[in-house]
């Protein structure tokens, strides 16, 4: 069964549920991007321009109920990778474009959840007996919070999409969400004593101000560290979102915050070199654009051994695509978001490539997300270490944040938390 449901910009996804001969169902939401990168599985949306702006997933509902769910009806819901594979041949687009990205991976994780009901695990335990997984891997991330948004999340000035914090001090996940709302409602009275009042926050919960420039970003932030009482690159770090593909064009990186300069890929490189010399930044993500693998090397080449760099639109979630990144020695980290690829054993693999290339996984959602904490408990049963979901304030982020919480009690005394481990 499927239907459309709204996300948290208000567009139209792909809600599934999945109903097994038990009487246990599942229920997954489909997130969707805004600045998504050039290389992911695409999400089908109707197009008609009188209904949710050609946003509407009418069709990929209706590919849920009329060609998939048939091929699916009389199968166990716990054969994942079966289901997965009948999902991506049933498709036969190696962007899964014909029945919909979004389509796919809400039947996808609906059977994830479906089969965890039918177990009666939490999704976390149930994830961790899937593909390469065990239940030993179970980790409780350190996460990532967006606390300032720009780029193409809080339009306005900012080129860099995000600038997060690492509360790398934290002894556990729940001491870090604490820090990190510490550090948010900190910046929140640094913003206004700095003349910037009533902001509003972006598609992630981060503050939009109007700044400067990039780096006054990041030196509010560490304003706001050591205003909420923290030692900046002891308890507290920094990290960012480039997003870079979205200001890369012919060649040239063009930051229009800093009076539109285009910088070259070595002006990037050393303007990022920079940034991690003066302010204790320690992970960057899309650093360069999406197709700049020249780039890539350079920034490697100059950062990769002390600044955790992450592909993102790089990377796309892609077995593929991580592959030529492992061979040729480009980034150390991929980000991880279920929906660039479209089902739960292709990001899987995903994650078991990076952990034997020695590459970090962070988990990650989308700018466009719904109350669907899925990837929360994925990001504990893959042990992936760390997650991405946004910022601490709107309701799409929480759902994620609270099921965290809730799985770190479930853990109780066994609980192990994913100290930061240093690049
Ligand atoms: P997106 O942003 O969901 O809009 O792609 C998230 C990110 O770039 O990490
Ligand atoms: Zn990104």
């Amino acid at each position: 069964m499927a239907r459309q449901v709204l996300d948290s910009r208000g567009n139209p996804t792909v809600e599934v549920e999945v109903l097994c001969q038990s009487g246990a169902s599942g229920r997954a939401i489909v997130p969707s991007g805004a600045s998504t990168g050039r290389h992911e599985a695409r999400e089908l949306r109707d197009g008609d321009p009188s209904r949710y702006r050609g946003k509407g997933v009418r069709q990929a509902v209706a590919n849920v109920m009329t060609e998939i769910a048939p091929r699916l009806v009389g199968l166990p819901a716990i054969d994942q990778q079966h289901i997965d594979k009948l999902l991506c041949d049933l498709d036969g687009a190696p962007d899964k474009s014909r029945l919909g990205a979004n389509a796919l991976l809400g039947v996808s994780l609906g059977c994830a959840h479906a089969a965890a009901a039918v177990q009666g695990l939490p999704l976390w335990r149930y994830l961790g007996t899937c593909g390469h997984l065990s239940p030993a891997d179970a980790l409780m991330p350190l996460p990532m919070i967006n606390l300032i948004s720009g780029g193409l999340h809080a339009g306005e000035n900012l080129d860099f999409q995000d600038y997060l914090l690492l509360p790398i001090g934290a002894r556990s996940y729940s001491e870090a969400l604490e820090m990190s709302v510490n550090v948010y409602r900190a910046l929140s009275t640094t913003l206004t004593k700095h003349g910037f009042e009533g902001v509003l926050v972006g598609d992630e919960g981060g503050f939009g101000p109007r700044l400067h420039g990039n780096e006054q970003a990041v030196q509010l932030i560490l304003e706001a560290i050591k205003q909420a009482g923290y030692e900046p690159g002891k308890d507290a770090a920094l990290a960012l979102d480039v997003a870079s593909s979205h200001f890369y064009v012919s060649g040239r990186y063009h930051l229009k915050a800093t009076a539109g300069v285009a910088l070259s890929a070595n002006d990037m490189v050393s303007t990022l070199r920079r940034w991690a010399d003066d302010y204790p930044i320690l992970s960057i993500e899309d650093g360069m654009a999406e197709d700049d693998w020249d780039g890539w090397h350079k920034l490697t080449a100059a950062l990769g051994r002390r600044v955790q760099l992450i592909g993102d639109d790089l990377f796309v979630t892609n077995p593929q695509r991580l592959q030529r990144g492992i061979q040729e020695g480009v980034a150390n980290s991929v980000l991880v978001k279920v929906n660039q690829i479209g089902t739960l054993t292709e990001t899987l693999e995903v994650v078991r490539m990076a952990r034997e290339a020695g590459y970090r996984a962070v988990i990650s959602a989308r700018s466009g997300e719904t109350e669907d904490s899925t990837i929360a408990d994925l990001a504990v049963a893959t042990g992936a270490g760390q997650i991405k979901i946004g910022s601490v304030a709107r309701g799409e982020r929480l759902a994620k944040y609270n099921q965290l919480l809730r799985i770190e009690e479930q853990m109780g005394a066994s609980a192990t938390f994913a100290a930061w481990q240093g690049k």
